[in-house]
């Protein structure tokens, strides 16, 4: 099986700037500094995420007044250390550290940019498991990106805050890892003014009474999350829960202002999650659901068990995208940024898959639509290789799906379905790539596949059929 070859215009990871990343993007030691990097090793994002560590968890506690805008924030982390580290990097952008403490012992702290550097009182050795403690307050600002992204992060709202952090917003509320290739288990404990509501991912664990008339709500996800996953939406809120047919938790949360899409989303977001679950292979999380707060993102976010809608009521297509990520994104989460599509292709063909299912048109047919279309813009951005100045095209969304039609008509229903299965299955709560994606489409079709791939994927040009 032949790998799949890059185009020669595509940096390679682990290049020039980041030279502790190996090719898995786990930092190799560095023995010389004992520094770890200020970026886990994305080329096209060289100080997102951080090297030297792996974080296995974070409990994130935080206090929010939306009259006030202020954020008081405990950030907990435990680490492994992957090399020896006398010091080392979190991301965090704004907000005011007051301490830093290394196994309980105060460390010493630096902020440069969106890099908080931190030097232990004692250098931690290889493998070392250690816990970080960050103190922290200010008023978040969250990301307004000049190009494409729109704002995300932690977003004030009138009631509250909409907390959306794709691609590298989770630095706006809490200090850590910020990039997917380090995932890991979150507990959560927010704290707003009472008759407010605090929505974070995985479980509900508990909801009580805080000094000055408040309310601690803490949530738990059990299942290994990526920073831009996280979430702290608050404010208030319309809720219904209970369980999908099939038996999974849902919980349906909207902003009041958007009361009458709330039986429909909880109804929809159940039934997708069920049907997504005989395609794709067992529910991967705790609990399903969606919410819709009040903010106008102008875009939806996977938040992992809890999809959120910025500021429109979502029609079932898009419910369809957000829950399908749930398997393609957040359980299988990619390595490095470039391989978006592996996120956005498959939650868009799930669209289609819906369609297809609910007697609308089918795959094929919304392949052949867009395929007809000789001068969309898709045809000269090449899906498999996102850029880093324009991460969601158009192109790694829709021409990534048409990348898996293609696929689907090379190696019939019964493989490819068993394919998406298989990779979801395989890599379930880790991190994947495109070329070990096509080295097991190869692998489970018995076919060559490098030519497809190549074409859908890599060239700047509208592929023949
Ligand atoms: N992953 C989201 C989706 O399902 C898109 C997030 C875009 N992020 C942003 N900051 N605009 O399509
Ligand atoms: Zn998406």
């Amino acid at each position: 099986v032949a790998l799949l070859t890059l185009p020669a215009c595509a940096p390679s990871d682990g290049a020039a700037a980041t030279p502790a990343a190996s090719g898995k993007g786990r930092p190799a030691p560095v023995a010389d500094t004992g520094a770890g990097a200020p970026g886990i090793g994305d080329a096209d994002f060289p100080l997102d995420g951080n090297g030297g560590y792996d974080v296995g968890h974070y409990g994130v506690t935080i206090g929010y007044t939306p009259a006030t805008k202020h954020l008081d924030g405990v950030t907990t982390i435990d680490a492994t250390a992957t090399q020896a580290l006398s010091r080392f990097n979190l991301d965090l952008r704004g907000l005011e550290v007051s301490e830093v403490t290394v196994d309980g012992a105060k460390a010493a702290f630096d902020r440069q940019r969106d890099e908080l550097v931190i030097t232990p009182a004692t250098a931690l050795v290889k493998g070392a498991r250690f816990t970080v403690k960050v103190t922290y307050a200010g008023e978040p600002k969250p990301v307004k990106d000049p190009a494409n992204l729109g704002t995300y992060g932690f977003i004030p709202t009138t009631d509250g805050a909409f907390v959306a952090s794709e691609p590298s917003g989770s630095k706006t509320w809490f200090p850590n890892n910020d990039h997917p290739a380090d995932k890991a288990t979150f507990d959560f404990r927010i704290t707003v003014p009472k008759g407010l509501t605090a929505l974070a991912n995985g479980e509900l664990t508990g909801k009580t009474a805080a000094p000055g008339g408040r309310t601690t709500f803490t949530w738990r996800e059990t299942h290994p999350m990526v920073t831009y996953l996280a979430t702290a939406t608050l404010g208030k809120f319309e809720l219904r829960q209970g369980r999908t047919p099939g038996g999974i938790p849902n919980v349906a949360a909207v902003d009041p202002t958007y009361h009458d899409a709330l039986g429909k989303l909880y109804r929809v977001s159940g039934e997708v999650t069920d049907y997504w679950s005989k395609v794709f292979g067992p529910y991967p999380f705790s609990a399903t659901g969606g919410v819709v707060d009040n903010f106008s993102a102008g875009y939806a976010l996977e938040n992992q068990t809890k999809p959120m809608y910025g500021g429109f009521d979502p029609d079932t297509s898009i419910i369809a995208h957000e829950l399908a990520h749930q398997w393609f994104g957040d359980s299988v989460s990619i390595e490095r940024w470039k391989d978006l599509w592996l996120n956005e292709g498959f939650a868009t063909y799930a669209e289609w898959l819906w369609s297809e299912h609910t007697g609308g048109a089918t795959a094929e047919a919304l392949f052949r639509r867009q395929y007809a279309v000789k001068n969309d813009p898709i045809w000269k951005y090449p899906p498999g290789r996102a850029k880093p100045g324009d991460l969601f095209n158009q192109s790694v969304y829709r021409r990534g799906a048409m990348t898996l039609q293609v696929l689907r008509r090379a190696i019939g229903d019964e493989t490819f379905f068993r394919l998406l299965r298989t990779w979801v299955a395989d890599h379930k709560y880790g991190n994947a790539t495109t070329p070990e994606f096509v080295a097991l489409a190869e692998r489970l079709s018995g076919k060559q596949l490098d030519t497809l791939f190549d074409a859908w994927l890599f060239q700047s040009s509208r592929p023949e059929t």
